[in-house]
Parts: structure tokens; C-alpha cells; sequence
């Protein structure tokens, strides 16, 4: 089963329907709170609105909710072939991760030591390591060497309650390789239970072979990488939506200019669009990216006062990654509170890569983001579902439990959502149910 269909848009089904059907597969009740995050997209200052059910209950067909709301109310006329006591505990949506770097060969354990002792990432990919060392190690490695590669990351992510992830290329910066990294991701997509969006990212880093000759490497993402991809979405995966394209628009990566070229061609050829931007330096990639109408604008650590100001006014998605400042032991973090003040919508991501953060657990994104960019807990759990989702264009879909919607909601072993935020380190999650199947933990035969 294939999750790369563009978005259909979520049918509800009133209570009374649900009130009809003698037998649904799946019911979970008597939740302490069932937080529905009903509603979509929360903008600036209304983030934070969870859909609080006490005593809740959600029940599920087939790979769909079918009901939602106090147990009582749910249960007065429904069966269910399989029932979840979910007493003290918490219900919701499963977690989306709308920014990863999630398939990669070999690690960087090397160059975070370099790090501890004083190198900068920018230093270090300057000198050819970084991306670059990644890159050499990916490159050569076959469709299914990269699938082997990413499971075990996937299926930790599954474990700690993402339910859906973006995926990047970008560690190719070869159009064979790029492609192949593409096809790793659609399969992995279509291997399951992880849904995943992917990003196509060739313009990540310049590569060895083009080191000083970065107007030529634009002029080949540009003329041959991305006709190569709409051709190769076409060809090997008809009916799928093509990818987002992503560019790293940063000082030593590629300035405004060349980002917009990347961009506006990409945009020319039908593609939906993302940026890694501010992450180091404030370029200027934010405002252009709202311009060209980008899904969502990530990283946004050095933005200008003038690009917060444009988001603010834009559906494009503000999406803060805090694990890699924290992973690169930097001070500097989104700034939430102005992002929020201008009517942003603030979405969280893990960032998973080997070099800044290899992070597979949203629930420690959450916890950073409470301290570092001043979230309360609901708003971080709001910023990592519902608008998780509007920033990979999936709002109609995931991240929410509405009848209609696809069944992907996780149970936490706490009492109450605070608790998320709060505790850090360890797995709170003790269920993930994904398109109405549960998906961990993997349940013995018979
Ligand atoms: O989002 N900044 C660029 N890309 C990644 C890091 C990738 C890597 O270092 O391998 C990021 O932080
Ligand atoms: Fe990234």
C-alpha cells in the first residue's frame, strides 16, 4: 500500500452514522484525555488548542476513524472486534516529523569529537568533511543497501510515536544517486507501516568534484536533476504526487540567488517547494521561499526580523528544528515567540541526520522545544501533529483524530498530556496504531 496519493480530502462521519454500524475493528476507550487536535492548522498566537476528551474514546474501520469522543457517547451503539483500555492513559495522534535526513550510510561519530574540541560544522564542511564524508560513504550504495540502512531508524521513530515522516535525498548530489536515494524512500514509503513525504535534495551541499565550480552544479541540478526527476516520477512511479524540492540556502551551501534558481525552476516544473534556510546566517531564503509559495521554511534560527514578518502573513510553514543547535551545542534556537507573535504556523521537526542531530524521537524534540523555544506542552504537541502535517501538505489527512481521517494515533503510558515536555530520555509511548493497524509493539503470531 502505496501513502503517496495526493491528499483526498477527509469525509466526516457524523456520530449518528458511526451509531449505525453494528461492528467497527477497533475501539480504544475510557482514555484519562483524548487529545483530537480537531480543527487543522493552528496560526500565531490560537496555538496550543489540543481538543481536550476526558474519559475519551476513539473508534476505528478499516484504516479510518469512524468516531471520536467521550466513551459513553462512543460506545452507546457500537461493537468493536478488538477493544483498547486505554484507562489512565493518554490518546492522540500519532507524531509527524516533517524534516528528516532519514536514509544515510555510515555515521559521523568521528566528527562530533572533532566538534567537542573546537571545529565548527561549517569549518569541517569547508574542509570537505560534513555532508561531503556522508555523501562518500552513500553514494555507491545500492536501493536496498540504503533500505537496510534506514529501517532500523524508521521502526525506532515508529517506536517513540511518529507515524509519518519526510524523508530527504541529498546525499547522492549525483543524478543516478539522487534517484536512487528516491527510490529508497518511495519503497520504504510503500514497505510501511512509516508513511513517508518525500524531498527531493540535491541542491544539499556542492560536491567534491564540483568544489569552486558552484554555478556549474546549480546549472546541473537545474538542466539535468530535476527533469530527471519528474521523468523518473513519471516513468518508475506513476500516480504518485512528485516530491518537494529542497534547497540548503546558507554561506558555503548556496546563496539567495542560486537558491532561487533552484526554486523558481523547480516550481516551473510542478514541483512543491521547501528551503533549509537561517540555519547559520540569515540569507534573505525565508522571504524569498514565502514569495515562491514554499510549503513550509525550515531551520529559521538567524531569520531576519523582515522574513518573520513575511512568514507571519504567508500559509508557509514555520518549522523549527531545535535538536541540531542542541546537537551541535549552539545557543542560538528558533525564535518561537516571535514566529508566534507575527501568526506563523509553528510546526517541530527532529532534523534526523548523522551530522547535527540523529534524533528519531519527536518526544525529545518536544522536550527541547519547551525549553529552548519557550513552548508550553501543548503547544509543542500541536506544532509536532496537526501543524506537523500542513508543513508536508498532509493537514486533510493526518495529524489530528476526526472522523474521516486516516487511524494513526499513539497512546502514551502517562496520565496527563504535560507530561510530554516534562520527561525526557525515556519512551512514554505504549501503543502506535498506524492506518488502523497496531503497529508497535509488534504483536507475537497466534
Ligand atoms: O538540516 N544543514 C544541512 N543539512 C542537515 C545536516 C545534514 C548533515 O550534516 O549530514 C541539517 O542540519
Ligand atoms: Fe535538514
Amino acid at each position: 500500500m502505496g501513502h503517496s496519493q495526493p491528499p483526498t480530502r477527509a469525509t466526516p462521519t457524523s456520530t449518528s452514522e458511526v451509531q449505525q454500524t453494528s461492528e467497527v475493528d477497533l475501539l480504544i476507550h475510557s482514555a484519562a484525555q483524548l487529545l483530537t487536535l480537531a480543527g487543522g492548522p493552528q496560526r500565531g498566537q490560537e496555538l496550543g488548542r489540543l481538543g481536550i476528551v476526558e474519559h475519551g474514546a476513539v473508534a476505528v474501520h478499516g484504516t479510518r476513524i469512524v468516531a471520536v469522543g467521550p466513551t459513553a457517547e462512543v460506545c452507546r451503539r457500537l461493537r468493536a472486534r478488538r477493544e483498547i483500555d486505554a484507562t489512565g492513559r493518554v490518546v492522540l495522534p500519532g507524531f509527524v516529523d516533517p524534516h528528516t535526513h532519514v536514509v544515510w550510510m555510515g555515521d559521523r561519530a568521528a566528527e562530533f569529537e572533532l566538534r567537542l574540541q573546537g571545529a565548527s560544522y561549517m569549518e569541517i564542511m569547508a574542509a570537505g568533511g560534513g555532508i561531503a564524508s556522508t555523501v562518500r560513504q552513500t553514494r555507491r550504495a545500492s536501493v536496498a543497501a540504503l533500505m537496510d540502512s534506514a529501517r532500523p531508524r524508521l521502526q525506532r521513530m515508529l517506536a517513540h510515536g511518529t507515524t509519518t515522516a519526510e524523508a530527504k535525498t541529498g546525499y547522492g548530489l549525483e543524478t543516478r544517486a539522487e534517484l536512487r536515494l528516491l527510490d529508497a524512500i518511495l519503497r520504504l514509503d510503500s514497505e510501511g507501516p512509516m508513511e513517508l513525504a518525500p524531498t527531493f535534495l540535491g541542491a544539499h551541499a556542492v560536491p567534491p568534484e564540483y568544489s569552486g565550480l558552484t554555478p556549474a552544479y546549480v546549472e546541473l541540478i537545474c538542466a539535468k536533476m530535476l527533469p530527471a526527476t519528474r521523468e523518473h516520477m513519471r516513468s518508475a512511479w506513476r500516480g504518485h504526487a512528485l516530491p518537494f524540492v529542497d534547497v540548503f540556502c546558507e554561506d558555503g551551501a548556496f546563496d539567495l540567488p542560486q537558491s532561487r534558481r533552484i526554486l523558481e525552476t523547480a516550481r516551473r516544473l510542478g514541483f512543491p517547494l521547501k528551503i533549509h534556510t537561517d540555519e547559520f546566517a540569515g540569507l534573505g531564503g525565508t522571504a524569498m521561499a514565502v514569495g515562491l509559495g514554499a510549503v513550509s521554511a525550515d531551520h529559521l534560527v538567524r531569520t531576519p526580523g523582515a522574513d518573520i514578518q513575511a512568514l507571519g502573513q504567508s500559509t508557509t510553514v514555520a518549522v523549527a528544528l531545535p535538536c541540531t543547535p542542541f546537537g551541535l551545542a549552539d545557543r542560538e534556537y528558533t525564535p518561537a515567540a516571535a514566529l508566534l507573535e507575527a501568526g506563523a504556523i509553528l510546526a517541530l521537526a527532529s532534523d534526523l541526520n548523522p551530522g547535527t542531530a540523529w534524533c528519531e524521537s519527536m518526544q525529545f524534540v518536544i522536550a527541547l522545544a519547551c525549553r529552548m523555544l519557550k513552548l508550553t506542552p501543548a503547544q509543542a504537541i500541536v506544532a509536532a501533529t496537526i501543524n506537523a502535517a500542513a508543513a508536508i501538505g498532509r493537514q486533510d489527512r493526518i495529524g489530528s483524530l476526526e472522523p474521516g481521517k486516516q487511524a494513526d494515533l499513539i497512546l502514551l503510558d502517562v496520565p496527563d498530556y504535560r507530561h510530554l515536555g516534562y520527561r525526557f530520555g525515556t519512551n512514554l509511548v505504549s501503543l502506535v496504531v498506524k492506518n488502523g493497524q497496531v503497529a508497535f509493539p509488534v504483536w507475537p503470531e497466534g
